[in-house]
């Protein structure tokens, strides 16, 4: 991402609890470095300085000024914004009932612009019903583009 590219990043974080672990981290930017070690080479070095012991990394100011983090209950199934180029969500949706993983990943669908795309972790399985909705960009990785014009009825 070229500087231009960059000064226009913004990163939503949300979470249902808004001063729980995952508010901390983001606010605070430290990561411990044995999660780091899995990065692909050269985004440790650009992204991250010394953290507040040895132990932690810190993410850059320059990107953590791009982040902000807001309280949203996903079960709201209200969007927080529109026009979204990437929506992640890791190790959530396990939570919800299968019913509800439907109605939230249309909530995201509703807020990926036209061929954004929804990452989430390896284990979990797009639902049927969003078959015309998500389509699968890896054969081997949970990624997925937005269809274009594809109705996500309920
Ligand atoms: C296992 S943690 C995953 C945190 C992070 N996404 C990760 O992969 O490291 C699950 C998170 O889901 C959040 N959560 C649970 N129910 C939620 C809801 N209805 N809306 C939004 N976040 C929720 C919890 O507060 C918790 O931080």
């Amino acid at each position: 991402m070229g500087r231009f590219s960059f000064n226009n990043l913004r990163i939503d974080a949300t979470d249902v609890e808004s001063s729980g672990q995952f508010a901390r981290t983001i606010e605070a930017g430290l990561y411990p470095r044995e999660e780091l070690s899995r990065l692909p080479e050269g985004i440790l070095e650009k992204y991250f300085e010394p953290g507040d012991n040895p132990e932690n990394l810190r993410v850059i100011e320059k990107v953590r000024q791009r982040v902000k983090f807001q309280q949203h209950d996903l079960l709201s199934l209200h969007e927080i914004g529109q026009g979204y180029s990437v929506i992640l969500c890791k190790n959530v949706l396990l939570h919800f009932q299968p019913p509800e993983r439907i109605e939230v990943l249309r909530m995201f669908h509703r807020a990926l612009a036209p061929g954004g795309f929804f990452a989430t972790e390896q284990t979990q399985e797009m639902p049927r019903e969003l078959d015309s909705s998500f389509q699968r960009v890896i054969p081997d990785g949970p990624l997925f583009r937005k269809l274009e014009g594809a109705q996500c009825a309920s």
